[in-house]
């Protein structure tokens, strides 16, 4: 997919001395940068779990904007935060669950609304596809009653009879070839493709403003994935929405993102344009990451090039978090965290390693 255009996209200038920057356009103190304002605006976020005398700090202080009809990618290895990210922007956490930062949306921060008004939101103004579309539909009821309520929950439809014709359009919107019959159907009697494609029609029957979708091609086949992030494309393309995208597979980043962030450890390594980011990455994650891809011929295995093991959340060393496992790393990576920093035109990268290019 085409990289961001000007007018959507967050424009962080080139800077010649290492200040913070974040995935955003703002600047170091946290100000927009003349960009124009994103739909979602994802500051500082953390998220920390605490469950039986253990704290986990899952997500570390992610700053994300989100602009319509532009799909950001979070991408990462399992347990790098991306899924908790994506969920405490719906908040879909319970008591063991705190966090702090802000996600505003169109300048409403949702993170210290009130639960009743964050139950309007979702499904709403903010909609999620998830990995398993089993999982999300009611096993027990057809697809277009599925369909039909949410459409009436919401009020998108004056009547019933307008919900179910708004449901048959939303069927064949998503390419599903027989409406009607979709419409009658129970989950179980579809393909996962098709499955995926109702899960989806749901979630754009409101046209919501964010849509979040986790991993939601993994568990479909590869030409099935390919056609769902067809769909996709087009959908966004349709409706303007923005859009997270969050996946550990660096093909879908690559099909689809029009903005990558690159996480570890529950932090935004490396920001930036997709392409970019993926054919010319600066983090040595990031290219630990990319050469962990296998590649005909070659035997390849999960990160092969770099030693150990992404560290659990609950035990985050001093200093850079991938500081133990980077074969650059020196004294400063472990003491000190590197903070995002501009590493070329609305690109940025958090190492120590760059910091010094960027300053020398
Ligand atoms: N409900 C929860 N309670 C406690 N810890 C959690 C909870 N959900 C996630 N975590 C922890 O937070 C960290 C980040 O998890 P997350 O699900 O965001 O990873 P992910 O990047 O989505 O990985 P995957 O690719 O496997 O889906 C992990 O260490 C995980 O164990
Ligand atoms: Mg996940």
């Amino acid at each position: 997919m085409e990289t961001a255009t000007p007018a959507t996209s967050s424009v962080v200038a080139a800077s010649s001395s290492p200040a913070a920057a974040s995935p955003d356009g703002r600047d170091g103190t946290g100000q927009p940068t003349g960009a124009v304002q994103p739909t979602l605006r994802i500051s500082d976020l953390h998220t920390v779990f605490r469950s039986r005398g253990l704290t986990v700090a899952a997500v570390r202080g992610v700053d994300l904007d989100l602009h319509p009809g532009e799909i950001t990618v979070l991408l990462g290895e399992s347990g790098s935060g991306k899924s908790v990210t994506a969920k405490s922007v719906m908040r879909l956490y319970g008591a063991n669950a705190s966090f702090s930062g802000a996600v505003e949306l169109e300048g409403r921060d949702l993170l210290s609304l009130p639960p009743k008004e964050m139950l309007a939101v979702r499904g709403a103004e903010i909609a999620m596809v998830p990995q398993d579309p089993t999982a999300a539909l009611d096993p027990l009821r057809r697809i277009g009653a599925q369909l039909v309520e949410v459409l009436r929950q919401h009020k998108v439809v004056p009547n019933k009879a307008a919900a179910q014709a708004r449901a048959l359009e939303l069927l064949d919107q998503v390419g599903i070839p027989d409406p009607k019959r979709v419409y009658r159907s129970f989950p179980h009697e579809l393909s996962g493709g098709m499955r995926q494609r109702a899960v989806i029609a749901i979630a754009v029957s409101c046209d919501p403003k964010v849509l979040i979708a986790d991993e939601p091609t993994t568990a479909l086949d590869v030409t099935v994935q390919a056609q769902i992030l067809d769909l996709f494309q087009r959908l966004i393309a349709e409706l303007h929405s923005a859009v997270l995208l969050v996946t550990h597979d660096v093909g879908v980043a690559e099909e689809v993102g029009d903005r990558v962030g690159v996480m570890y450890a529950g932090r935004i390594v490396e920001f930036g344009p997709a392409a970019e980011v993926l054919n010319t990455p600066r983090h040595p994650y990031t290219r630990a990451l990319l050469d962990s891809i296998p590649t005909p011929g070659v035997e390849r295995g999960r990160l092969r090039s770099i030693v150990g093991q992404p560290p659990v959340s609950g035990e985050i060393p001093a200093g850079c978090a991938f500081g133990l496992r980077c074969p650059h790393a020196f004294a400063r990576c472990r003491s000190v965290d590197a903070t995002l920093i501009s590493v070329g035109e609305r690109r940025q990268a958090a190492c120590h390693l760059l910091e010094e290019e960027v300053s020398a």
